[in-house]
């Protein structure tokens, strides 16, 4: 299989992680190269169910190697804690297997309450971020002040910067009316953490080139999703890193000219969580969607607001990631209704619009147009090889092609690894 990119075409939770897990069988080396503990990336395998936040979903797959990119920020204590947790389902996780890079931003418990602060402080305007301290963190590193996950293995120097940011951050915190920090117990999580995770570290440049001299074969898992990214994605409704198909390379260290493909994973509806404008939304899509059970958050829990395929929305995410293959996921989540909505283009005072405004606030104004596609009412979760897919699913998917120019050759037609088929 060619070096590969895996991003997220909408607002994230597309289902990455299933799709990651199901070509990995024919990769040799799984990268996650941006984004944290905010991802939630969920792989199912008959009975047991794995949710991924900082280790690629490669990690499930004996023989694979998994790499923790630069790009990514690292909260210590929560990657100890999904290893310990992988280790305790049998899934084996060792500093061969899995490699983090040593450039890697540290996520501290600092930056947590910071995030909690200014999303306080936003009141109405807040973004309804995972509360995982991604923004501080991706902020302190753009200002040149962050610590790496290199100085892990440096004590004094974790204890002296934890203080430092406590102190000056101290007045914020107060005004947010959250709890005084306590630098010492702080330190001590991370300190505790680091003795876990300093045999991993190493120069994942060096060890991706290296592998790449062999021939190995790469996949990136990207986290979030298009429409999340600080640049392309819905300002300032996004979260803080490059979550489109430039940021594997910039995350990774592998140049562009070792990427021969990219695939965007779509859902058949479009799902987002936390606040933010989306033209498509329908409660009562949301409400049938969570009637079964579907669609409560990976990482918090939180119910996603639901809402119709917007194909202005995948549109640009094909020009901005350059797609060369769609993967559809949760084609299922439609098998019952009678008529299915597409957003072909939308309208802005009175003009005709194909992309996506630039501001979230004209986002927010524009009334989507949709086209009436009849539904297939057929149970697909069943279904095994692509070509037994009903005729009106395959018409959806060439209703998709000619609005986007994007070509499906996955299909997700439930949550297990088996519902997963491909066009030959
Ligand atoms: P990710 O963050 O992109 O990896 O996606 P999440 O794991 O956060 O959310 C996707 C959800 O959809 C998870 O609960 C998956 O188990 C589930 N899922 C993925 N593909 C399918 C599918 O084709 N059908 C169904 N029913 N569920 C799916
Ligand atoms: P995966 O990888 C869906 C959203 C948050 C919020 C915004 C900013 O599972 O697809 P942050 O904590 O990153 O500062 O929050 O981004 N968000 C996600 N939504 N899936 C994710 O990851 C997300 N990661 C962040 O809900 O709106
Ligand atoms: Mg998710």
């Amino acid at each position: 299989m060619p070096n590969t990119i895996i991003v997220g075409a909408q607002w994230g939770d597309e289902g990455k992680g299933k799709i990651v897990d199901f070509l990995t069988a024919s990769a040799d080396v799984v990268v996650r190269p941006q984004g944290g503990n905010n991802a939630g990336h969920t792989v199912i395998h008959g009975k047991n169910k794995y949710v991924l936040h900082l280790i690629p979903s490669g990690i499930l797959w004996k023989g694979k190697t998994c790499v923790i990119g630069n790009g990514v920020v690292i909260d210590p204590a929560s990657l100890v804690k999904e290893i310990e947790g992988l280790i305790a389902v049998d899934i084996n996780v060792d500093p061969e297997k899995l490699r983090i890079s040593d450039r890697a931003h540290l996520t501290l418990p600092v930056h947590r309450v910071l995030d909690q602060a200014r999303e306080a402080l936003r009141g109405a305007a807040r973004i309804g971020t995972t509360g995982r301290g991604i923004g501080p963190t991706y902020a302190d590193k753009i200002h040149r002040s962050g610590l790496r996950a290199g100085d892990l293995a440096n004590p004094q120097k974790i204890r002296d910067h934890i203080a430092a940011l406590c102190e000056d951050n101290a007045p914020l915190v107060a005004e947010a009316g959250l709890e005084p920090m306590d630098p010492d117990a702080m330190t001590s999580e991370v300190i505790q953490a680091a003795e876990t995770l300093v045999p991993y570290l190493t120069d994942t440049v060096a060890y991706l080139h290296g592998a790449m001299e062999t021939g190995v074969e790469m996949l990136f898992e990207g986290a979030q999703g298009t429409y999340l990214d600080i640049d392309h994605g819905t300002y300032p409704f996004v979260t803080s890193s490059n979550t489109t198909s430039g940021g594997a390379c910039t995350g990774s260290g592998v140049p562009p000219q070792r990427i021969d493909r990219v695939v965007g994973v779509a859902k058949a509806y479009t799902t987002r969580v936390g606040e933010g404008p989306f033209p498509t939304e329908d409660p009562s899509l949301s409400e049938y969607l969570h009637g079964l059970g579907r669609e409560f958050g990976a990482t918090t829990g939180r119910a996603r607001r639901c809402g119709w395929l917007d194909a202005v929305l995948l549109r640009y995410a094909g020009m901005v990631n350059g797609i060369d293959e769609l993967a559809m996921t949760n084609i299922d989540g439609l098998d019952t209704h009678d008529e299915i909505r597409v957003c072909t283009h939308y309208e802005l005072d009175g003009e005709r619009l194909d992309l996506p405004p630039a501001t979230a606030d004209d986002l927010a104004r524009v009334i989507p147009v949709y086209e009436v596609l009849p539904g297939w009412k057929t149970d697909t979760t069943g279904i095994r090889s692509f070509d037994d897919l009903p005729e009106n699913v395959l018409s959806y998917l060439e209703r998709l092609r000619e609005l986007t120019s994007l070509r499906t050759t996955i299909v997700g037609i439930g949550p297990d690894r088996e519902q997963t088929l491909r066009r030959d």
